[in-house]
C-alpha cells in the first residue's frame, strides 16, 4: 500500500422501501403459484412494490438522505454518488444525476454502475478505491431498484422472487481500520441465464419486442442457482484471504437475499453459524442491488453489528458478477 493511502470506513447507513406490500396470498391470484411453494422453494412471504410514480431515484433519494443523517454529513458536503442499479429512471441520464438533484448534493460527481445483484457490492469497492487513493475524501453509494417496473406479472418463474427497495452507505476518510478487503469477479460466459432482451442496441424496442414481451426479466432459475453458491462462496473465501480472516471468524455475513436455500448452503458449505447470518429476504423478496444495503442497514439499526465486529457482505447477479467485501465495524 502506498504511504499516502488512507482506511476507510462506513460513516452512515440508510434503507427506504415502498409501503406497499404485495404478499404470497396476492400472487396467487395473479399467476398459477401458491404461498407453500413460495416459502419453500424461496423462503420469501412478501415484498414492496413501488407506486405508479416512484421511481428508482424517488426512493434511492429517501434511502439517501437517511444514511447521510445517520452519517451527520450535509448533502452538499459529498464528493461522490454511485447508484448500482439495474432498474434506472431512464437508459439516461444516469439515475445518480436524479439523486443528486432530489438531495441537493451540489458539489458531488455521479455515475450509475450496472453490476447485476453485485451492484452495491461493486459500488462500494468502487468508492472505497476512490477515497483509498486520496481521490475524494467521501462517498456516498446507494443500491436501489423498482424491479417490479421490469417484471413480467404473467411470468410465474421471475414475479414471485423480485421486489423494490433502496439502501445506501457513506463512506469517508479515517485513520483507524474499516474495510479491510474486497474481491470482484465477472463471467459474461452466463449473460444469458438473467437479462431483460430488449429495449437497447441489440433489441430496440419495437412492436415484435414488446409482442414477445422481451422487456421484461426472463431468467433461467436453476442455471443461475448453481452459479450462485459457487460464486458467492469462491469470493467471500477469496475475500477473506486476502486479509487472513477465518469464516468462523466472521460476526455478521450478509449475503444477497435472493434465495433461503442458496443463503443456507453457502452459509454451511462457508462454515459460518446460522445465528451469524442476516435475513430479511421474507420481508423484501429479491430486491437486486438494493438487497446487500438494506440488510446492511437492517442489521445496523437493529443492533445486529458491534464496534470490532467482522462484517462480510456477498452477492451475486446478472451478468453473470459476483463480490465480496470484508469490513472491521469501527465507530
Ligand atoms: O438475484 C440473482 C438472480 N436470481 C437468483 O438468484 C435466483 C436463483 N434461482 C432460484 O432462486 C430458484 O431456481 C427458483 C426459486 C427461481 C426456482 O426454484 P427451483 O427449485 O430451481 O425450481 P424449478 O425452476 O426447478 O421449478 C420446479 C417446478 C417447475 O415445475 P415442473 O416443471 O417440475 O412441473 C416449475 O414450473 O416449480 C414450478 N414453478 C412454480 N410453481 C409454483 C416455477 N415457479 C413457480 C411458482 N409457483 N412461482
Amino acid at each position: 500500500m502506498n504511504k499516502n493511502m488512507q482506511n476507510v470506513k462506513i460513516i452512515g447507513t440508510g434503507s427506504y422501501v415502498p409501503e406497499n406490500v404485495l404478499t404470497n396470498n396476492d400472487l396467487e391470484k395473479m399467476v398459477d403459484t401458491n404461498d407453500e411453494w413460495i416459502i419453500a422453494r424461496t423462503g420469501i412471504k412478501e415484498r414492496r412494490i413501488a407506486k405508479d410514480n416512484e421511481t428508482t431515484s424517488d426512493i434511492s433519494s429517501k434511502a439517501a438522505l437517511r444514511a447521510l443523517e445517520n452519517a451527520k454529513l450535509n448533502p452538499e458536503q459529498l464528493e461522490l454518488i454511485i447508484v448500482a442499479t439495474n432498474s434506472p429512471d431512464m437508459i439516461f441520464p444516469a439515475t445518480a444525476c436524479l439523486v443528486q438533484d432530489k438531495i441537493e448534493a451540489i458539489n458531488a460527481a455521479t455515475f450509475d454502475l450496472q453490476a447485476g445483484c453485485t451492484g452495491f457490492v461493486y459500488g462500494m469497492i468502487t468508492a472505497w478505491q476512490f477515497i483509498v487513493s486520496g481521490f475524494y475524501n467521501n462517498a456516498l453509494v446507494i443500491g436501489g431498484e423498482t424491479l417490479s417496473k421490469f417484471v413480467d406479472w404473467t411470468d410465474r418463474n421471475t414475479c414471485v422472487l423480485f421486489g423494490d427497495g433502496a439502501g445506501a452507505v457513506v463512506l469517508k476518510a479515517n485513520k483507524t481500520e474499516g474495510i479491510l478487503s474486497g474481491h470482484l469477479k465477472g463471467d459474461g460466459s452466463g449473460a444469458d441465464l438473467i437479462k431483460i432482451p430488449a429495449g437497447a442496441s441489440k433489441n430496440p424496442t419495437s412492436h415484435e419486442t414488446i409482442k414477445q414481451r422481451l422487456h421484461y426479466v426472463k431468467m433461467k432459475g436453476n442455471g443461475v442457482f448453481k452459479y450462485a453458491v459457487k460464486y458467492m462462496k469462491r469470493s467471500t473465501i477469496s475475500a477473506l484471504e486476502k486479509c487472513n480472516i477465518s469464516a468462523t471468524d466472521v460476526d455478521c455475513f450478509i449475503p444477497h437475499q435472493a434465495n433461503m436455500r442458496i443463503i443456507e448452503v453457502v452459509a454451511k458449505v462457508l462454515g459460518i453459524k446460522k445465528d451469524k447470518v442476516f435475513i430479511n429476504l421474507d420481508k423484501y423478496g429479491n430486491t437486486s442491488a438494493a438487497s446487500v444495503a438494506i440488510a446492511l442497514d437492517e442489521a445496523v439499526r437493529q443492533g445486529k453489528i458491534q464496534n470490532g465486529d467482522i462484517v462480510v457482505l456477498t452477492a451475486f447477479g446478472a451478468g453473470l458478477t459476483s463480490g465480496s467485501i470484508v469490513i472491521k465495524w469501527v465507530k
